[in-house]
């Protein structure tokens, strides 16, 4: 079911959403999702309860955007730089991700939503790399929002990767190739998918943190104050209408 048949008529979502341009929806949304620390020292409970609390933040993101009609959603989860936290955070964190899998797959799978995770997935320990796998695999054929799940991810760590692929291929092939924007975009994660249109930041920070490096050339860039654990269906809606009002240029005049 389309959006217009989950929000609340009257409601402030309701009028955003009339706002809203179909025909000229960002085709990629890519979030940096930050905060759930702060949201969770606010309330003072341990930084875990706002990583939970940030789950319930991803399945209405997830849900909105597909119903909205975006392509493409590509979530930050966990960042190769992440594994410097605490073991217990860390540990949590991927029993989310293991929970979030579980619970959400049926409902991913029946809403039509391809699931795919990115980053140095080789590197997860054997039974969340077996469920991502999995995931993967029972949601490959559908045709509906694809979500991304950056994972074990970190921008510059993509690029080595993605060099290193097209070597191997080099010297497999035994043929150069010469160098083009083109072929790195082919041997990136993302292959094969937009760049994102926008890039969403929660929670204030002014940076990139090592996330898409080469596919955000030309995002349009929107950053909350929201914490991830609060950022909402309105809050997406009023990110998508900002992208609209703004004009892009791709560095011509
Ligand atoms: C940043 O907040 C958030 C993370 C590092 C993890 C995000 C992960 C989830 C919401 C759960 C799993 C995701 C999926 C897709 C099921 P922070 O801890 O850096 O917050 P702070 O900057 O306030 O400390």
């Amino acid at each position: 079911m389309e959006l217009e048949g989950f929000v609340e008529a009257g409601s402030q979502e309701a009028a955003l959403l009339k706002q809203i341009d179909k025909d000229r929806l960002p085709k990629h949304v890519a979030v940096i999702m930050d905060g759930n620390g702060r949201w969770a020292g606010m309330r003072r409970l341990p930084r875990v309860a706002g990583h939970r609390a940030g789950i319930e933040s991803v399945r209405e993101i997830v849900e909105s955007s597909a119903r909205l009609g975006v392509q493409v959603l590509t979530l930050y989860a966990f960042s190769v730089e992440n594994w410097k936290r605490p073991r217990s955070e860390v540990r949590t964190l991927m029993e989310l991700l293991k929970e979030y899998l579980r619970l959400e797959l049926d409902s991913l799978h029946k809403n039509n939503i391809r699931f795919r995770a990115i980053g140095r997935i080789q590197e997860l320990e054997e039974p969340i790399r077996k469920q991502l796998y999995e995931a993967m695999r029972i949601t490959e054929g559908n045709s509906g929002l694809l979500l991304n799940v950056a994972l074990n991810y970190s921008g510059r760590a993509e690029l080595v990767d993605t060099f290193n692929r097209l070597l191997a291929e080099v010297k497999q092939n035994g043929h150069t190739p010469s160098i083009s924007e083109e072929l790195i975009s082919r041997f990136l994660y993302t292959s094969g998918i937009p760049d994102p249109d926008l890039l969403i930041r929660t929670s204030g920070e002014m940076r990139i943190s090592n996330f898409l490096l080469w596919q955000i050339a030309y995002s349009e860039i929107y950053i909350t104050p929201t914490y991830w654990p609060d950022f909402r269906r309105k809050h997406l809606l009023e990110a998508v209408l900002e992208y609209q009002q703004r004009e892009r240029r791709y560095g011509g005049i």
